[in-house]
């Protein structure tokens, strides 16, 4: 079992940590610190003991919201806590009054692009070569889901 809530991170390094062993293309801990003290909304995925195993970070403008980052640490990952956790994020907004929300993702990415299309986003735009990546560039794929 598992619980989602909402969070403020002592540390903004509690979440560039989860995220570093999660994935190569991490954020910096200062992109952490700058987003918490902005007041973004950070959500919590824990397990019965109380330990951080996921996290997200919202952006919220009036009826609108994007998702700035989702993470879950490696060894939790392709169990459908990142479904669980987004739905859980989905159900929050909603009763918020959130009625769209972006995000944008790596073209590579296909657990986190499953997801989003599991959680009913569709790509609503294209940035190309927006990302730096091993060998060169790639794209950023946009997407939009109305609740
Ligand atoms: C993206 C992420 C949050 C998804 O969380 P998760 O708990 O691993 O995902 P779930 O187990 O809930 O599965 C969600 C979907 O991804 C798919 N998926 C999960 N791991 C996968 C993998 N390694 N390869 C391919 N698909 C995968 C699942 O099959 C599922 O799709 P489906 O419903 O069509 O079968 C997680 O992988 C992660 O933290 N990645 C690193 C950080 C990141 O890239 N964040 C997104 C930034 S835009």
């Amino acid at each position: 079992m598992s619980a989602v809530r909402r969070f403020q991170p002592d540390d903004p390094q509690l979440l560039a940590d989860l995220e570093q062993q999660a994935t190569q293309h991490g954020w910096r801990v200062g992109q952490y610190r700058d987003s918490l003290a902005a007041g973004y909304p950070c959500y919590g995925l824990f397990d019965d003991a109380g330990a951080l195993i996921g996290f997200a970070l919202i952006m919220r403008v009036l009826d609108e919201a994007e998702i700035l980052n989702i993470v879950i640490a490696k060894e939790h990952q392709g169990q459908g806590r990142g479904f669980a956790l987004l739905q859980a994020v989905l159900g929050e907004l909603r009763d918020d009054c959130c009625r769209r929300l972006f995000l944008e993702v790596r073209e590579s990415n296909t657990p986190a692009r499953r997801l989003y299309q599991r959680c009913g986003f569709h790509q609503c735009g294209l940035r190309k070569n927006y990302y730096p990546a091993a060998h060169g560039r790639e794209h950023a794929i946009l997407m939009e889901a109305s609740l």
